[in-house]
This record gives structure tokens, sequence and C-alpha cells, in this order.
């Protein structure tokens, strides 16, 4: 575990120092140089899809002050986006009072789809698969003898009715403990293998085998509870319960509100290698989960005045396969993270999601989003109008007093720090 995941200073010492403080609060020897350059040789990009033409970086900042069930966790996130990762830490800091973010999990299943046509008594063979379910799952186990040696395995049949366009038809879910897989390989194999069994069980034709990326059985909860002079006074803690509960409520509202919760998760989905289409179709999924898409997040105020937020979404991820083992940057960014198991990487990325959305909801509850954002996107529209090194900061701070960061403002007062040098 980390010694601490406070980390002062690191805004004002360079990359390499960052990279060194972030190894040496770690401790152990953990090696962060694959983050440093372009973490991937054109090489091994070459080897990962298909008709490569180069790669593109993506900016991977750490995530400070994070406590996740009483453990210090140094979080690595990679995105573009300015004010993400230290908003995290920001809230991630309040947080501490309370001890941070406790987080919960399920097992980690993951779930195929069999899909069956043309069966004259969609019922009685709904029944007839039930009844197989030991010759079924036994069936889909045999595809996969390592994942059963290490725990994992097929652990239950579901058989659904799905009334629709195409009339009454059955759709099969294959339940399967994917260890510290993301799955989708493990349970693909097993829906293809169990498929032509199925079919001649429904004495009908199987269709389309793949996993649900609604992975409603596999969730991550997170909880955090913040005291209101950390985050700006009760009057700020019971705006943004209101403000929250819009998202509840409005479906325009609910997609803003959980992109921030996104901006988080992906992030450090991202930077540690997964599937982040994966995680973001089971997220929006889930949010629709009673028919109306809603806030993935609840926010309330408890007895004590405190604000309590809370998160539960699938989170499919894992820790082996794909490239979260090939990628060395995404192994790095993994070592950092001192997780051994999918399920503490599923829950530290859910306590990052939850920390994002409260740092989002705050700002808007407070002062808006534009005050904080700006500063930072300064730094952005200050680099595209052509300053380097310490014109950066210089030219950022400028566009902000003047409330104007603007790029044409920018090219004018870059011009003006030059000439008066
Ligand atoms: C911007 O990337 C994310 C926010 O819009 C999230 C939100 O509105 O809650 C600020």
């Amino acid at each position: 575990m980390a010694s601490t995941s406070r980390l002062s200073g690191l805004r004002n010492i360079s990359v390499d120092e960052r990279r060194a403080a972030v190894a040496e609060a770690i401790g152990g020897d953990i090696d962060l140089t694959p983050l440093a350059g372009d973490g991937l040789s054109i090489e091994q990009a070459d080897r990962m899809i298909e008709n490569v033409i180069g790669q593109i970086g993506i900016p991977v900042g750490v995530a400070t002050n994070v406590i996740v069930n009483g453990r210090d966790v140094l979080v690595p996130m990679a995105t573009e986006e300015p004010s993400v990762v230290a908003a995290v830490s920001n809230i991630a800091r309040m947080a501490r009072r309370f001890g941070g973010i406790v987080t919960t999990s399920t097992e980690p299943l993951m779930q195929a789809q069999v899909q069956l046509l043309d069966i004259a008594d969609p019922q009685g063979a709904r029944a007839r698969i039930l009844e197989a379910r030991d010759e079924i799952l036994t069936l889909a186990n045999e595809q996969d003898p390592m994942l059963v040696q290490v725990g994992g395995g097929a652990r239950d049949l579901l058989v659904r009715t799905i009334h629709g366009i195409l009339g009454d038809h059955l759709v099969v879910h294959l339940v399967v403990n994917v260890g510290d897989a993301m799955g989708a390989n493990a349970v693909n194999t097993m829906a293809e293998a169990i498929a032509p069994r199925l079919a001649e069980i429904a004495r009908g034709r199987s269709l389309l085998r793949i996993l649900t990326n609604l992975a409603d059985l596999r969730v991550t909860r997170a909880r955090v509870a913040i005291h209101p002079d950390e985050i700006g006074g009760s009057e700020v803690v019971a705006n943004m319960v209101t403000g929250a509960n819009l998202a509840y409520d409005d479906p325009y509202r609910a997609a803003t509100h959980n992109k921030g919760i996104m901006n988080g998760i992906s992030a450090v989905a991202l930077a540690t290698g997964n599937d982040t289409r994966a995680v973001e179709a089971g997220a929006h999924s889930y949010a629709a989960r009673d028919g109306q898409y809603r806030a993935l997040s609840r926010f309330e105020q408890d007895a004590d005045g405190n604000l309590v937020a809370t998160l539960e979404l699938p989170m499919a991820v894992g820790l082996v396969g794909g490239a979260t083992k090939s990628h060395p940057a995404a192994r790095a960014a993994v070592a950092m993270t001192e997780v051994s198991t999918a399920r503490e990487l599923a829950e530290i990325i859910s306590a990052v999601g939850l920390l994002q959305n409260v740092a989002a909801v705050r700002a808007l509850a407070a002062e808006g989003i534009q005050r904080g954002h700006m500063g930072l996107h300064a730094r952005n529209v200050a680099v595209a109008a052509g300053a380097v090194g310490a014109e950066v900061d210089a030219v950022a701070a400028a566009l902000v007093a003047r409330r104007a960061v603007r790029s044409d403002i920018a090219v004018t007062v870059l011009a003006e720090l030059r000439a008066s040098e």
C-alpha cells in the first residue's frame, strides 16, 4: 500500500520528479518508466491491431489523496480533459476526514447470451433447458479448464423469454465467474460451445452467441461521506443534493451527470488497458435498467448533515489478458494501483468515478463549472497559441485575468509577452 497518497507539491515539480515521487510513495521496486515516453513501441502497436499507421498519446496523470477501504492508493488516469485529475484529487482530500471511499462488489460474474429461434413451444423449451442445467454448465466448463482451476467457471443458466418483433423467443444467459479477466473471451467461447446443444434441446436454432455488456451481476458500489465544512458549507451540500436529484428524474441531466462519472471511470480504465467501451456500455445500460435513463449515483444528507454520495454500476475490467498485460504503460499503471484482483481494480475505478461526480456536482451547485475549468483550459489555449515553457502559465494567467480564454487573445498576449522580454 502506498505509504500515503497525499503527495503535495506535485504541481510544481517536473514530470520525471513526479514519477519518482509516486514510485517512492508506493515503495518496492515499481518501474514507471513505460509511462514516461511512448509507452508502446510501434512494433508492439503493430501487433495489437490491424493496419497500424501510428499511435496517439494521451496524458496519464496521478490522482492523489485517494483512500479506498482504508488503503491509500495513487490512481493512474489517462485523459485528454483538463481539470479531471485535479477534481478527483481535491474531493479525495475532502473525503479523508471520514476515512475516504468505501467500496464493495459482487463476484466477477459475466453473462453470455445465446439467442434461440424457431421453437414451437418456447415455454416447454425453457423448462427442458433448465432441466439440463448441470449438463450445460459442464459443457461450458470443459472449454476453459484453466479458469475452472483458478476457481472460476460457469455458475448458472438463466432462460429469458423475449416478447418483441420476433414474437416469443428465448435467450439463454450463461453466468460465468471470470476471475481476474474482463471475461469476454471466456464467456464467448463457452456460449459458442453450448449453443448447438441448447438448440437441440429447444428443437429450434441458435443465432447470436455473445456476452452482454449489461453486466448487472458484476457490479461495484462506492460510498463517500463529506463534512459540509470541507466542501463549502451546508448550503452547498443541500444544493448538491437538489442538483443531483434532477439527474435521477431527468434523462437530459442524467446523461451529463453520468458523463462526469465516466470522466473518472474511463480515465482509469484506459490507463490500465481495459476496454473503456465495454465499461461505458455497461454503465449507460445499467442507468436505464428501470426503463428510464437515470443518474448512476445518488446524493443525500445524513442525519448529521454530511453529504453522502453513492454509486453503483457494472464494472467489467480485468487484470489478465488484453492490453492490460500486453501494453507496457498499462502494466505500469496497474502496478501503481497495487491491486491483486480485478475486483479491487473495479472498486478503485468506481471510487474515482464517484469522486469525479462529486467534484462536478459541487462546482455546478456552487460557483459554476467554468471558473475552475477555464483556468486549466487556458493552458491548452496558451499552448495552441504557441506558448512554450514558462510562457504557458503566464499566458494562461493573463487569459483568466481578462476573463477571456480565447485563442485570438492568447496570440496577442503571447506577442506582448515576447515583446516585453
Ligand atoms: C464535463 O466533462 C463533465 C460535467 O458536465 C459533468 C456534470 O455536469 O455533472 C461537468
